[in-house]
Protein backbone atom coordinates (compact mmCIF):
# COMPACT_ATOMS: atom_id res chain seq x y z
CA UNK A 1 0.00 0.00 0.00
CA UNK A 2 1.08 3.50 -0.72
CA UNK A 3 -0.47 7.05 0.15
CA UNK A 4 -0.99 9.31 -2.35
CA UNK A 5 -0.98 12.69 -1.88
CA UNK A 6 -2.24 15.84 -3.79
CA UNK A 7 -0.99 19.81 -3.47
CA UNK A 8 -2.84 22.34 -5.08
CA UNK A 9 -0.78 26.02 -5.72
CA UNK A 10 -2.56 28.95 -6.34
CA UNK A 11 -2.37 32.70 -5.91
CA UNK A 12 -4.36 35.25 -3.96
CA UNK A 13 -4.40 38.68 -4.81
CA UNK A 14 -6.55 41.36 -2.43
CA UNK A 15 -7.45 43.62 -5.58
CA UNK A 16 -7.67 43.57 -9.40
CA UNK A 17 -4.66 46.56 -9.14
CA UNK A 18 -2.05 43.65 -8.13
CA UNK A 19 -3.69 41.41 -11.51
CA UNK A 20 -1.58 41.55 -14.36
CA UNK A 21 -3.54 43.97 -16.87
CA UNK A 22 -4.45 41.32 -18.98
CA UNK A 23 -6.11 39.18 -16.29
CA UNK A 24 -7.30 42.54 -14.91
CA UNK A 25 -9.11 43.43 -18.08
CA UNK A 26 -10.85 39.95 -18.68
CA UNK A 27 -11.99 40.43 -14.86
CA UNK A 28 -14.14 43.27 -15.73
CA UNK A 29 -15.25 41.63 -18.64
CA UNK A 30 -16.58 38.45 -16.88
CA UNK A 31 -18.06 41.20 -14.04
CA UNK A 32 -19.93 43.17 -17.30
CA UNK A 33 -20.92 39.70 -18.32
CA UNK A 34 -23.10 39.06 -15.36
CA UNK A 35 -25.45 41.54 -16.77
CA UNK A 36 -25.86 39.39 -18.98
CA UNK A 37 -27.37 36.59 -17.10
CA UNK A 38 -30.72 35.56 -17.52
CA UNK A 39 -31.32 33.83 -13.88
CA UNK A 40 -34.47 34.78 -12.94
CA UNK A 41 -34.73 31.13 -10.39
CA UNK A 42 -31.72 31.57 -9.00
CA UNK A 43 -31.12 35.21 -9.00
CA UNK A 44 -27.64 33.85 -9.26
CA UNK A 45 -25.57 36.19 -12.24
CA UNK A 46 -22.54 34.90 -13.19
CA UNK A 47 -20.35 36.52 -16.06
CA UNK A 48 -17.09 34.59 -17.92
CA UNK A 49 -14.71 35.87 -20.29
CA UNK A 50 -12.65 33.48 -21.92
CA UNK A 51 -9.29 35.10 -23.31
CA UNK A 52 -8.26 33.05 -26.73
CA UNK A 53 -4.70 32.59 -28.21
CA UNK A 54 -5.78 34.75 -31.27
CA UNK A 55 -6.48 37.65 -28.87
CA UNK A 56 -10.41 37.71 -29.04
CA UNK A 57 -12.31 37.51 -25.70
CA UNK A 58 -15.68 35.79 -25.61
CA UNK A 59 -17.96 35.93 -22.95
CA UNK A 60 -20.36 34.14 -21.28
CA UNK A 61 -23.32 34.37 -19.17
CA UNK A 62 -25.47 31.86 -17.07
CA UNK A 63 -29.16 30.94 -19.35
CA UNK A 64 -31.82 29.56 -17.25
CA UNK A 65 -35.09 27.82 -18.05
CA UNK A 66 -38.17 26.85 -16.20
CA UNK A 67 -37.39 23.42 -16.57
CA UNK A 68 -34.48 23.67 -14.66
CA UNK A 69 -31.90 21.32 -16.56
CA UNK A 70 -31.88 22.83 -19.77
CA UNK A 71 -30.06 25.70 -18.10
CA UNK A 72 -26.81 26.91 -18.81
CA UNK A 73 -23.92 27.83 -16.97
CA UNK A 74 -21.90 30.75 -17.69
CA UNK A 75 -18.67 28.92 -18.21
CA UNK A 76 -20.20 26.37 -20.37
CA UNK A 77 -21.69 29.50 -22.07
CA UNK A 78 -17.88 30.97 -23.07
CA UNK A 79 -16.56 27.95 -24.00
CA UNK A 80 -19.09 26.09 -26.00
CA UNK A 81 -19.23 29.35 -27.93
CA UNK A 82 -15.70 29.54 -28.80
CA UNK A 83 -15.21 25.86 -29.59
CA UNK A 84 -18.39 26.25 -31.89
CA UNK A 85 -17.28 29.56 -33.66
CA UNK A 86 -12.77 29.51 -32.62
CA UNK A 87 -12.38 25.51 -33.82
CA UNK A 88 -8.60 25.10 -32.73
CA UNK A 89 -8.07 27.98 -31.24
CA UNK A 90 -6.68 27.39 -27.77
CA UNK A 91 -8.25 29.13 -24.25
CA UNK A 92 -5.55 30.94 -22.58
CA UNK A 93 -7.48 32.24 -19.52
CA UNK A 94 -10.72 32.50 -18.11
CA UNK A 95 -11.81 34.81 -15.68
CA UNK A 96 -15.18 33.69 -13.78
CA UNK A 97 -17.46 36.54 -11.24
CA UNK A 98 -20.78 36.43 -10.41
CA UNK A 99 -23.61 38.54 -8.52
CA UNK A 100 -26.18 37.53 -5.87
CA UNK A 101 -29.04 40.27 -5.25
CA UNK A 102 -26.78 42.64 -7.63
CA UNK A 103 -23.72 42.35 -5.31
CA UNK A 104 -20.49 40.99 -6.89
CA UNK A 105 -19.99 37.98 -3.97
CA UNK A 106 -18.07 38.16 -1.04
CA UNK A 107 -16.34 34.92 -2.26
CA UNK A 108 -14.73 33.40 -5.19
CA UNK A 109 -17.03 31.50 -7.01
CA UNK A 110 -16.07 28.11 -8.34
CA UNK A 111 -16.63 26.43 -11.38
CA UNK A 112 -19.62 23.46 -10.63
CA UNK A 113 -18.00 20.35 -11.97
CA UNK A 114 -19.73 19.75 -15.27
CA UNK A 115 -17.98 23.04 -16.27
CA UNK A 116 -14.41 21.93 -14.98
CA UNK A 117 -15.15 18.73 -16.63
CA UNK A 118 -15.88 20.86 -20.39
CA UNK A 119 -12.63 23.13 -19.57
CA UNK A 120 -10.27 21.30 -18.62
CA UNK A 121 -11.00 19.02 -22.22
CA UNK A 122 -10.78 22.16 -24.17
CA UNK A 123 -7.58 23.44 -22.19
CA UNK A 124 -6.44 19.34 -23.30
CA UNK A 125 -7.51 20.05 -27.12
CA UNK A 126 -5.45 23.02 -26.76
CA UNK A 127 -2.50 22.04 -25.51
CA UNK A 128 -1.58 24.97 -22.96
CA UNK A 129 -2.82 25.66 -20.08
CA UNK A 130 -5.59 27.73 -19.26
CA UNK A 131 -5.02 30.18 -16.51
CA UNK A 132 -8.63 30.24 -13.89
CA UNK A 133 -9.27 33.86 -12.69
CA UNK A 134 -11.89 33.98 -10.17
CA UNK A 135 -12.85 37.44 -8.80
CA UNK A 136 -15.14 38.37 -5.85
CA UNK A 137 -15.38 41.59 -3.30
CA UNK A 138 -12.98 39.99 -0.71
CA UNK A 139 -9.97 38.53 -3.20
CA UNK A 140 -8.98 37.19 -6.38
CA UNK A 141 -7.87 33.57 -6.69
CA UNK A 142 -5.63 32.60 -9.96
CA UNK A 143 -5.25 29.02 -10.60
CA UNK A 144 -2.53 27.87 -13.34
CA UNK A 145 -4.55 25.72 -15.10
CA UNK A 146 -8.02 23.68 -14.64
CA UNK A 147 -6.76 20.80 -14.14
CA UNK A 148 -5.57 22.36 -10.84
CA UNK A 149 -9.43 22.48 -10.39
CA UNK A 150 -9.90 19.01 -11.59
CA UNK A 151 -7.09 17.09 -10.88
CA UNK A 152 -8.51 13.15 -11.05
CA UNK A 153 -10.29 13.94 -14.44
CA UNK A 154 -12.36 11.48 -16.25
CA UNK A 155 -10.45 11.16 -20.09
CA UNK A 156 -10.40 6.98 -20.05
CA UNK A 157 -11.96 7.45 -23.61
CA UNK A 158 -8.92 8.89 -25.22
N1 LIG B 1 -23.80 28.70 -12.31
C1 LIG B 1 -22.88 29.09 -13.24
O1 LIG B 1 -23.22 29.79 -14.21
N2 LIG B 1 -21.61 28.69 -13.08
C2 LIG B 1 -21.16 27.93 -12.04
O2 LIG B 1 -20.02 27.50 -12.04
C3 LIG B 1 -22.05 27.62 -10.93
C4 LIG B 1 -23.48 27.87 -11.17
C5 LIG B 1 -25.18 29.11 -12.49
C6 LIG B 1 -26.12 28.01 -12.84
C7 LIG B 1 -27.44 28.56 -12.33
O3 LIG B 1 -28.01 29.39 -13.34
C8 LIG B 1 -27.06 29.43 -11.15
O4 LIG B 1 -25.66 29.67 -11.29
C9 LIG B 1 -27.32 28.82 -9.80
O5 LIG B 1 -26.77 27.55 -9.71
Amino acid sequence: MQNGQLTISYRIYQSADELPVEWASLLSKAVEATERSYAPFSNFKVGAALLLDNGEVVCGANQENAAFPSGLCAERSACYYAGANYPGVSMKAIAIAARLGGELTETPTYPCGACRQALVQYEKIGGEPMVVILGSASRIEVFSSVSDLLPFVFDNLE
